[in-house]
Formats: structure tokens, sequence, C-alpha cells
């Protein structure tokens, strides 16, 4: 079983900007997130990722890092980060940072330097090369759309960049720029923190030469992340980094890395790899994705069956050789009950089915802020209202193509990583008692209704069923440690599974749409009796097991004991 406190926890998100406002700025901050802690403890999570805090010109939400050990402005000081590290302890709770080690602002001096002659002493912090025939080094397409290269006019060179030209990658091919991080992440770890969620890490290696990717197509640039995700050598970075810091405290890591399956993340989180405890994977998370190669905005309905079987391969392949990330939420995807339930007729219910889901796969749950409401996606009219750089940079590059507006919007609708942005909805009155200013960006209209503090009255909340979920993972073991088993693999309304510990057997039954199936309890399993632990409906008078017709987005969770 291998026992660890990051296993039997449930994680907390923060995006801060959206968090709480204590100021009236329309910003989120430091201390709104300490006022909010009494709220957190009470749900009863255990470590809260905050995303990224650092000073920073906030071209991207403080993943553009212009100095790793202060504290962005609008959010305050370094005394209120030990304060609300303080906070945090006195609660119980861990705190675990978001730390950008891929790429920095331009606004860092280090690039600010770096930038200004080709003999710098920093020049090789960042990635710098010449043109090729009139336009940049290679075709590589950046996920922010346009060429991953940005031609600099003080040196007449191009830096590369994955992400937009305000966050030029770092060089890790330069030993000076790894001793700088490494002492920078101690740094952090000396002041207390419980771990990290490193961002984009496994970008931190492009591939040899910067070759140009194949272009069947013709086009000016392509997705290329085969280029610069997952490549052999960021396993010994990762090592390394293990072996000389991260190994020395007892904290909790967990790596971005898209583009892999179970087998290939065992190379970050297998027992004895000496690299993270666990990653984010991205597979279901493109299940309404056209196609592999379109990208996230082309969307096509998600499949149950599809679901089923990424989710199954992670639980079945990791199970007793590394650990589970699980989520449907974060601030770069829509929001979960608006994706993967339904936010117009089964809010409620479809929110709790699919936290059940969640928090009862193997692995660690995390909860991104407001998915503990139900809050849901937004849907602005014009562009003007929308503040994500992903965002507007594909807005103008499809209108640059010609695309319809209509059509851009429709995309923009279900995608837009501002969906998951909008401020905390955290009463009925103005703003959602996020901010008492101007929000910096706008509220979801559905305040009045969705909001936290009616949440935590109504005992039938999604907030308190959340509650629940959590309160329920520090009493059974066979939550945290089971074994998980798929049942019926081939329905395309209803995922069961079962998780099995010694002589202990939960048996999770979830209808994720609005029809009414019948679900047949094998009878192996009504032979003992069910405990029902928890469930988004009241049990019917009378039911049937071996013939229970599940209502809407019904949600069962039972706990058997084997003999
Ligand atoms: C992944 C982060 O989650 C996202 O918000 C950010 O834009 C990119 N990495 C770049 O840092």
């Amino acid at each position: 079983m291998n026992p660890k406190w990051w296993k039997e926890s449930v994680v907390y998100q923060i995006y801060p900007i959206s968090f709480m406002d204590s100021n009236g700025d329309g910003v989120g901050d430091l201390r709104g997130i300490i006022s909010k802690l009494d709220y957190l403890q009470d749900l009863g999570v255990d470590v809260i990722w905050v995303c990224p805090i650092y000073k920073s010109p906030n071209h991207d939400n403080g993943y553009d890092i212009s100095d790793y050990c202060d504290i962005m402005k609008e959010f305050g000081t370094m005394d209120d980060f030990d304060r609300l590290l303080r906070e945090m302890h006195l609660r119980g709770m861990k705190l675990m940072m978001d730390l950008v080690l891929n790429h920095t602002s331009h606004q860092h001096p280090w690039f600010i330097e770096s930038r200004s002659s080709k003999d710098n002493p920093k020049r090789d912090f960042y990635i710098w090369r010449k043109g090729k025939n009139g336009g940049p080094p290679n075709n590589w397409e950046s996920y922010f759309s346009g060429s991953v290269w940005e031609l600099d006019p003080q040196t007449d060179e191009y830096y590369l960049h994955l992400y937009s030209k305000y966050q030029p990658d770092l060089n890790w091919e330069n030993p000076v720029v790894i001793d700088k991080l490494h002492e920078m992440v101690q740094w952090w770890l000396k002041k207390g923190v419980d771990g990290f969620r490193f961002d984009a890490i496994a970008h931190i290696v492009k591939a040899e030469g910067f070759p140009d990717a194949d272009n069947p197509g013709g086009t000016q640039t392509v997705r290329a992340y085969d280029m610069f995700s997952n490549l052999e050598n960021v396993h010994t970075l990762l090592q390394n980094l293990h072996d000389q810091v991260l190994y020395f405290y007892d904290i909790m890591t967990v790596g971005e890395t898209s583009g892999l399956g179970p087998e290939r993340a065992l190379d970050y989180v297998g027992d004895g790899r000496r690299e993270l405890n666990m990653t984010f994977q991205f597979e279901h998370m493109f299940l309404d994705a056209a196609s592999a190669g379109s990208g996230k905005w082309d969307v096509v309905p998600w499949n149950l069956l599809d679901l089923k079987k990424i989710i199954t391969n992670w639980q079945v392949v990791l199970h007793n050789r590394g650990w589970n990330a699980n989520y449907l939420c974060n601030h770069d995807q829509p929001r979960s009950v608006s994706r993967f339930g339904n936010d117009l007729f089964y809010r409620v219910p479809s929110a709790k089915m699919l936290a059940t889901f969640i928090h009862m796969l193997e692995g660690t749950p995390y909860i991104y802020q407001g998915e503990e409401i139900g809050m849901t996606n937004v849907a602005f009219e014009s562009i003007d209202n929308y503040r994500d750089v992903e965002t507007l940079n594909y807005y103008e590059e499809k209108r640059r193509n010609g695309v319809p507006e209509e059509q851009i919007m429709a995309a923009i609708h279900k995608k837009s990583r501002d969906n998951a942005r909008t401020p905390m909805q955290w009463d009925n009155t103005f703003e959602g008692g996020f901010t008492t200013g101007d929000p910096w960006l706008k509220v979801n209209s559905n305040y009045m209704e969705v909001n936290a503090a009616s949440a935590v009255k109504d005992p039938d909340s999604i907030y308190h069923y959340y509650k629940k979920l959590i309160a329920l993972r520090r009493q059974h073991q066979v939550i945290v440690y089971g074994e998980y088993q798929l049942l019926l693999p081939e329905d395309t309304e209803i995922y069961v599974y079962t998780r099995t510990l010694e002589n202990e057997r939960l048996l999770v039954i979830l209808n994720f749409f609005e029809r009414e199936p019948i679900y047949e309890l094998p009878d192996d399993m009504i032979s003992s009796p069910l405990e029902l632990l928890i469930s988004n409906y009241e049990p019917q008078k009378g039911e049937d097991l071996s013939h229970l017709k599940l209502r809407p987005y019904e949600a069962r969770v039972y706990l058997q004991r084997l003999h």
C-alpha cells in the first residue's frame, strides 16, 4: 500500500486573481485567501494549491514570472505570504506552490540582460537562434497560436517561447540556469511550503537541433508537441532536482505533463524513479476535441466509453506502481459541470455525480475553486469581455483567417479558459461578494443562485456533498488505497466500478446522463449486506437492487464487507 499523506489528502486549487479581493481593486489577493481559510477548513480539504503568486507583469496571470522570490504587487507582500502560510498551518492545511520552471516573463531581469547583446553573460539563459530563409528557425507552433519564435530587433535573433511571446523559455542546457532554479526551489522549501505543482515541466527539454516538424499541409506553423514534450532528458533533470533538493523535505509534488499515457507517466511517478509523486494527465481533457491534431477548439460531443477506457487504463497501470492525480477541471479547462454534466436542467445532481466519480477513484482528488458549489461556464457575447491571452490570440488568428465571428465565439463559449476564471461567487450581493470594486473579469450572472453562502446554508447542496465525500475519505482506507475494477465496460450510460482493499469493497454506480437506465446489481453483490455510504438522491422506498432504475445523473456508493 505504501501509505503517504499526499495519497490520503484532498487538494483544493485556488486561482488567486479570481478567488477573493480584500481591497476593492477588482483583483483577488493573498489577504482575500486568508479571509476564506475557515471556509476551506470547514470543507475539509488538506492541501491548497495556489496558482502563481510571484511578481509578474501578468500577461498570463502569473505564469510569466519576473521575480521568483517576490510577490505580485496586486496580490500583496511577502509578509502577507508568510501570514498565509502560517494561517494554513495553524488550521492543519498544507500549501502547494505553483512553480513555472519552463519559462519566465520577458521582464525577468535575466531575460532583460539576455536580450541586451549576443555576448551578455546571461545570453545563454534563454534559447536564441538565427533565422532561416528569412523566417523563424523552424516551423513549430506555440501553444498560444503562431510561431514559437519571436524575432528580437535588439540583436536580430529569435528567442523561443512555447507559450506567449511574453514567456521566453529558459535554457535547461545551461548548468548555471539549473543551479539558480535549484537554489530558488530550496529558498521556498526553507520557508516551509509543503509542495509544488511544476508547470509545463514536460517541456523543459526540446528536440536536439530544433528540427522542422513534418508539415504535410504546408502550413506556416505546425503543432509539433512531440518535439518538446516528455523527452528523455527531462527525467535526468527531474532526478537531479529531486536528489539535490526535493528529497530533503517531506513534500508533495505534481507535474503538468500533457501528451502521455500511463505507461510513460510511470517514468515520472513510478516508485523508485526519484522524480515526482504524481502528474496531471490530459487524455480525458481531449475527449471532446475533434481529433488529436485539431487542438482543443474544435469541439465534438464526448463519449462515455472513451472516458471509461482512458480512466480505467490509468487506474490499472498505476496501481501499486505510481499514483494518480484525479481532476475534471482547473484554471485551463471549462467548468466540469458544464462540460461533463448538465448545467441547464441537472446542475446539482450532475455536479454531485461527477464529484463522486473523481473522489472514489484511486489517486488524489483535486477540487478547483467553485467546483464545490457547481459554478458553470459563461458565454460573454463580446470578445471584449474576455481576458485570457490564449483566447484572445485564438480569436485574432481566426478573424485574420476569415472565420465567421459566430463560429469563433461558439468555440470560445465552450472552451475558453476564462470559463473557469470568472470570480468566485461568494454570496448574492454586489459582484457575488468577490469585490467591492470593478472585477478584472466579469462575474458569472448566475451568482444570485450559485454562490457559496447559500450552498453552506443548504444541507442538500453540492458543497455539503463534497464535505461528506472528503470526510468519507478519512473514514475508509478502501477509498484511498482500494484496487479499481471496471464493471459493465460496454455500457454507454452507466459507469460502474469497484474498489477493493482486503475484506472491504466499494461499489460505485454512476449514471452519467439524464435518461433512466436500469442497473442490475450482480448476484454476488446483493448476497451480502450493502451499506450506502453516499448518494445524490434519497433511495426509493421498496426498491429492488437486482433491478435498480437510476434517476438522471444518479450516483451511489456502497460499502460491502467480504468474507
Ligand atoms: C500551464 C498553465 O496551467 C497555464 O495556465 C499556463 O498558461 C501555461 N502552463 C504556461 O505557463
